[in-house]
């Protein structure tokens, strides 16, 4: 009762709205009913409320549940929720505080909805894992050019550039299930901070939300929010792998080796002819909203002092800025790639340019006894004029002791000039030869169902 009272003294003013968090926390709406119906049914079962106000509150919670989340008032969801259950089940509704703090309440609150957040977001994640290992699949065979410094540099395959980010995101899967394991503990029962006098079961608390363990110190159990920085972190780090992914992807569709499905792309409302890459673009752009949330977290709780601080309130709409940003463009990507259409004859047409298979020609030579770094010359030499093999055996002659033909025959040096053997000759574990793709792929396909 005297809460209530002492919530309205002091939230009652110019600052109300100032001090309100409920814009923020519909999101903490079926957490806190949750926490609320966890503790309550410990409080009875400790025999610290009696069970006809257990039963009654509970019955209240339900009725709540049922009601419109613009309909509660409150200074936050907690004390709205609260409020409302008095309101409907009278003064038993407020034993439902007893042995309990918002501080505690409301951190657990978090970590309960982030649990499903972070749930969605790494099956985000695996739905991109699998569409990109089966496009994979396809393309084993099918060669493109591969880049360095946005530059043709060595043939590589689709399947390689597309296991590149299929491996890529097994680890972005790892930091998110990670932040998943830390957030999955609970801080019910640390009350404002210092505990409480009652006999409170905080393991069965804990059981009864399905969290892993309880945080043990009260203080830090209210004070921390690193799990959120962690969670925000890992979404960060996957939004890069999007980002580039969504590059690459833009960039190959202008050049036309790559169609994206009409689905994931837009027009231009003034050019009729445009077909826009715009929802990669978007996917691209969530690294911008998921770094900002990350920040906006680790400014807001740089120096914090112990124990509770109301500060605490601002960090935790930066944390579903970033859930926001990443789970949708990590789904949105799973599509693009799915459904998107690999131009195989202009890819495999560009696989060489440039002279892209050059630094084959100089392994070749190295493999025959020539120095690296002076096949390495003698291939600069020939990058200078066609890259074809008489220009090679010019640079090579200048260079060499012997004729060329005395080192390596030139049908050899021909194979090794044609992107797709150049392709197969690098064989090497992780490397794009077919075979070693498919290896890796049935390494990537087991990971995605392990996870
Ligand atoms: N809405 C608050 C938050 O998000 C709840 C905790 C309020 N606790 C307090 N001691 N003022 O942090």
């Amino acid at each position: 009762e005297s809460d209530v009272v002492r919530r309205d003294r002091f939230s009652g003013g110019p600052a109300r709205a100032f001090l309100s968090s409920m814009d923020h926390d519909e999101r903490l709406f079926e957490p806190d009913l949750a926490v609320d119906r966890a503790h309550v049914v410990m409080l009875a079962e400790q025999g610290i409320i009696d069970e006809a106000s257990a039963g009654a509150i509970l019955d209240g919670l339900a009725d709540v549940e049922a009601t419109d989340y613009d309909a509660l008032d409150g200074e936050d969801v907690h004390a709205a929720i609260e409020t409302a259950v008095i309101e409907r089940v009278g003064e038993a509704g407020g034993r439902m505080h007893t042995a309990r703090s918002r501080n505690d309440e409301v951190a657990t609150c978090i970590r309960y909805r982030l649990r499903e957040e972070l749930l969605d977001a790494i099956d985000a994640t695996l739905v991109l894992r699998e569409a990109l290992v089966e496009a994979a699949r396809e393309h084993v065979e099918t060669l493109m050019p591969g880049y360095t410094h946005r530059q043709a540099a060595q043939p590589t395959t689709v399947a390689h550039f597309l296991c590149s980010y299929a491996q890529a995101l097994e680890r972005d899967t790892d930091r998110l299930l990670a932040a998943y394991d830390r957030t999955n503990r609970s801080p019910l029962g640390a009350a404002a901070f210092a505990g409480t006098p009652f006999d409170i079961d905080r393991e069965r608390t804990a059981d009864l939300l399905g969290f892993d363990s309880v945080l043990n110190n009260s203080m830090d159990a209210v004070s921390t929010r690193d799990f959120l920085v962690e969670a925000a972190s890992a979404l960060s780090a996957c939004s890069l792998t999007l980002s580039g992914l969504a590059t690459d992807l833009i960039e190959f569709a202008a050049d036309e080796y790559v169609e994206i499905h009409d689905d994931y792309a837009s027009t231009s409302s003034i050019m009729p002819q445009k077909k826009n890459p715009d929802t990669l673009e978007l996917v691209r752009a969530a690294a911008g909203n998921a770094s900002a949330g990350l920040n906006g977290l680790l400014t807001t709780l740089k120096g914090l002092p112990r124990a509770y601080n109301r500060d605490l309130q601002e960090a935790t709409p930066h944390a579903w800025a970033a859930v926001d940003a990443v789970a949708p463009a990590t789904e949105v990507a799973a599509g693009a790639v799915a459904t998107a259409t690999w131009n195989e004859d202009a890819l495999d047409a560009a696989a060489g340019d440039g002279f892209a298979t050059a630094t084959g020609v100089a392994d070749l030579l190295a493999a025959n006894g020539v120095p690296f770094r002076t096949a390495h010359e003698i291939l600069a030499q020939a990058a200078e004029n066609d890259g074809d093999y008489a220009a090679i055996e010019a640079a090579a002659d200048a260079a060499l002791d012997e004729p060329l033909s005395a080192v390596v025959e030139r049908e050899a040096i021909e194979d090794a000039l044609d992107p797709a053997a150049s392709v197969a000759s690098r064989d090497s574990v992780g490397g794009p030869a077919p075979e070693a793709v498919a290896a890796a792929l049935d390494e990537a396909w087991a990971k995605i169902e392990d996870d």
